[in-house]
């Protein structure tokens, strides 16, 4: 009897570390989840421990595969929350401070201050980016300006930089590779997208030592080797063959492969993007160009709305309010109610991303009356993410003209049958909700198994790909204007 191979995912976001094994059909055979905290040492500001997010990672990742053998397990894929920066001692491997998450808005006026030097459209022109504290470049020059001695050590070739995949491949071949890929070095804001090198005139702006930064490597195809799911001693471990930010691999996932494709992630946050093939598409509506995947020597771009709250809203609902006891309980509760009876959430936590591009932004919630009751916030909450969808959406088709017929949806909050009605009410278009709602890990998956030959290329991951349900739009225009211009005018209280 033949062997089964699988392909393992590590699949690490801003809450939580994941890993699942996938077989060659590309359905989940075992996962395993790790939650982890975050610190919030001032408004605006999050951290988190990097020591811990690597712990996490590994124990997921040792319990997904614990009923395989090792020899089962092909290559290794990894996608991650995107943004978040470790720095590190080079000789020790110790994180010489708490990352810093791709919400914190430490490094606003560092920005403002950039801007009113004018670098906001050669920021854009290099990297693709607005120029706004989400991205990496602004945290490390913080980091290099406020840790005492940091900046010196950098100089000395002392301290590594990178983004969470980068982190991982170190602490994964116990120091052999500082390596990223071109999809998460992207969205440092130090990246340039055109010549696909690290950008020498932004790093000199943000006195950043090149030489922290870690080699920029292909999508898909080998990083590295780890031993730490062990193996035969003579061999060089499990390959790492596919690493991706977590929104581009959920853009590959879901078999977004061609021109014009587009896929929405319901996470932490909420992240809409289009392949844009083989061009970079500049915005000047607050889209963000970035780079999908490389693969075959290939670079895939992609068009992105970013939304900074999307499911944590429902998270607070229940860690921050106490109003519901698990986040499943908002779907009964919201549907228990046939509107919010005028109540508009506006979960700026964090700022807002596409389309305001506002850092100072705070969270906000209007129309309330002495009939709001619990079910009409819950109810509000949910519709937040869907507004802030639209906001994208619309400014996408404003952008190319081009409306969107149909949006392949994916992530944990699809599970909610409400959300995606509203979501298909509010947008006009077909909501399509795959089977397979892991799809940043199946990205991952997918990425690391054609880097080893697992599977023979995009078409036959094409064929692996299976509708679960489409939601139909049931709505009128005069409705959709009617919602839309409300959460437009609770937005515009922010701005
Ligand atoms: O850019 C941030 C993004 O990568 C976070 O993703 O899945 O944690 O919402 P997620």
């Amino acid at each position: 009897m033949t062997m089964e191979h699988y392909i393992l995912a590590l699949d690490e976001g801003t809450t939580s570390c994941r890993a699942i094994l996938f077989d060659e059909r590309g359905c989940g055979i075992a996962s395993a989840q790790q939650e982890f905290a975050s610190v919030f040492p001032q408004a605006g500001w999050v951290e988190q421990d990097a020591e811990e997010i690597w712990r996490t990672q590994l124990q997921a990742m040792r319990d997904a595969a614990s009923g395989v053998a090792v020899e089962q397990i092909r290559a290794i894929g990894i996608t991650n929350q995107r943004e978040t920066l470790v720095v590190w001692d080079r000789q020790t491997g110790e994180p010489l401070h708490p990352a810093i998450v791709w919400q914190c808005r430490r490094t606003s006026a560092l920005c403002e201050s950039l801007r009113a030097e004018g670098w906001e459209d050669e920021v854009r022109a290099r990297t693709g980016l607005v120029l706004d504290p989400y991205f990496s470049g602004t945290k490390l020059k913080w980091l290099l300006d406020e840790v005492p001695g940091l900046r010196e050590q950098a100089e000395q070739g002392r301290v590594l930089a990178g983004t969470i995949d980068c982190w991982l491949i170190w602490k994964l071949t116990d120091g052999a590779i500082h390596a990223t890929d071109v999809s998460n070095a992207s969205r440092t804001m130090l990246f340039n997208i055109h010549t696909l090198e690290w950008d020498a005139d932004i790093l000199a702006k943000l006195g950043i030592p090149a030489a922290m930064l870690p080699e920029v490597k292909p999508s898909s195809g080998i990083f590295g080797y780890t031993r730490l799911l062990g193996g035969a001693a003579d061999g060089p471990g499990i390959p790492i063959a596919g690493v991706a930010g977590d929104q581009q691999a959920a853009l590959f996932g879901q078999c977004c492969f061609d021109e014009g494709a587009a896929k929405n992630t319901y996470g932490t946050g909420c992240f809409l993007l289009k392949n844009t093939g083989d061009s970079p598409v500049a915005s000047s509506k607050g889209l963000l160009t970035t780079i999908a995947w490389q693969l075959n020597g290939r670079t895939t771009y992609a068009l992105e709305g970013s939304v900074f709250t999307a499911g944590s809203v429902v998270q607070w609902l229940r860690d921050g309010l106490g109003l519901i006891a698990h986040a499943s309980d908002t779907e009964a509760l919201a549907a228990s109610v046939a509107d919010t009876l005028g109540v508009y959430f506006v979960p700026a936590f964090t700022g807002l991303g596409t389309p305001y591009w506002n850092a100072e932004a705070r969270g906000m919630i209007t129309g309330l009356t002495r009939g709001t009751t619990s079910a009409h916030l819950v109810r509000a909450a949910l519709e937040s993410i869907a507004y802030q969808t639209a906001d994208v959406l619309n400014t996408m088709t404003e952008e190319s003209g081009l409306p969107l017929r149909e949006l392949r949806v994916d992530g944990g909050a699809v599970a909610n049958g409400l959300l995606m009605q509203f979501q298909a009410d509010l947008l006009g278009v077909s909501v399509i909700r795959p089977v397979m709602l892991e799809t940043t890990a199946l990205g991952a998956a997918y990425l690391a198994g054609l880097g080893v030959g697992f599977w023979s290329g995009i078409d036959e991951l094409r064929g692996l790909w299976a509708l679960d349900r489409t939601f139909e739009p049931a709505s009128d225009e005069a409705w959709r204007n009617q919602v839309y211009a409300g959460w437009q005018k609770a937005v515009g209280y922010q701005l």
